[in-house]
């Protein structure tokens, strides 16, 4: 029996590592798709659900069945799960469906990558934590504050009963190239700047810390896991990946205002949380376990917010 870091007899670049992305239509998973793609090295195969299109295999990943029967027709050496609810005020508001995402279908996975020999990579968040005693290291005490917080987690610990060797790479505040503006929670609220007036200015929140990441870096850290996976080296436990500015989503508000030519005096600071779903004050995540073995790229935020808002204008035009 291999373990999950050993490659298959037949590899060790004698072929190219099969590696499928689950979730490759959301915000994460179609840069991980694409910077995988351009790699001679890998082989890759990208599900998606509601956004089949031409290219991804449509897979629902809360149905165990059809889980089963992809890792039978793809026999993937290794599997990124980027699929998930990732919507706070949806994980509130419809926690069965949100349960069996970000619970049931990462059991689910970690069953049938162990039983397939595959070596899996599951995305989490910084929401595992309560955000006040930031910096957190990977074995910091997680204590979710809501909804999706506590599904994450307990995601997490069905990953690690079930697939003890797997992957844990937990993320902040992600934005990258959009399909639509609502996909990010950094470019979200770009309708109510753009709406907002010295009448009615928009509020954003001026409180919460943030580290905001850009996807295409996320995908290079993913790319370079997957290397040591070729490699034959352990890449097990959990990791923490983060861009290294502190901004509120005021400041990130500001940045886009003074982008996109409006009025930054229609914009006012709430310095105080005003969101009906409980969020986390300050969840920097320490991403040395990472960089101490060289992973990991940073693009500058306002580089990443340009390449961003150029590729939401080609939209338009
Ligand atoms: N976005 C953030 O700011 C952020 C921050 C920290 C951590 N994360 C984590 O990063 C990961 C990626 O998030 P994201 O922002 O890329 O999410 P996203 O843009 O909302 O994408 C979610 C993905 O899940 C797929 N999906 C939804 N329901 C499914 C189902 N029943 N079966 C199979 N696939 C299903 C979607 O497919 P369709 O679109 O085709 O339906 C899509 O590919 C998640 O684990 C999230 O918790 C995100």
């Amino acid at each position: 029996m291999s373990s999950r870091t050993d490659l298959p007899e037949e590899s060790g670049f004698a072929r190219r590592l099969r590696v499928a992305v689950l979730g490759a239509s959301g915000l994460l998973g179609r840069e991980v798709f694409t910077e995988l793609a351009q790699d001679g090295r890998f082989d890759v195969t990208g599900t998606a659900f509601s956004r089949t299109r031409a290219g991804l295999v449509s897979l629902d990943l809360t149905d165990a069945d059809a889980v089963e029967q992809f890792f039978d027709a793809y026999r993937p050496d290794a599997v990124v799960l980027a699929a998930a609810e990732r919507r706070p005020d949806v994980c509130e508001k419809t926690p069965e469906r949100a349960h069996a995402l970000n619970v049931g279908a990462v059991g689910t996975v970690a069953r049938i990558a162990r039983r397939h020999g595959s070596w899996m990579l599951s995305i989490s968040t910084d929401y595992v934590f309560d955000g006040s005693a930031a910096p957190y290291r990977p074995d910091a005490q997680p204590n979710p504050l809501n909804a999706y917080g506590r599904g994450k987690l307990e995601g997490e610990h069905a990953l690690a009963s079930l697939n003890p060797d797997a992957c844990v790479l937990r993320l902040p505040l992600l934005y990258g190239p959009l399909e639509a503006i609502d996909e990010s929670a950094a470019t979200s609220f770009i309708p109510a700047l753009r709406a907002a007036s010295a009448a009615q200015p928009a509020v954003i929140d001026d409180w919460a810390i943030r580290y905001p990441t850009l996807t295409t870096d996320v995908a290079v850290v993913i790319r370079q896991l997957l290397e040591r996976v070729i490699d034959g080296m352990p890449v097990r436990g959990i990791h923490h990946w983060s861009g290294g500015e502190a901004m509120t989503k005021y400041d990130i508000a500001l940045a886009l205002a003074s982008r996109l030519s409006l009025d930054p005096t229609h914009i006012i600071a709430q310095s105080t949380p005003a969101d009906a779903t409980p969020r986390p004050y300050d969840c920097h995540l320490d991403s040395a376990s990472l960089e101490l073995h060289g992973i990991g790229q940073r693009t500058p935020f306002a580089i990443g917010l340009e390449r961003v808002l150029e590729g939401l204008q080609q939209q338009v035009d």
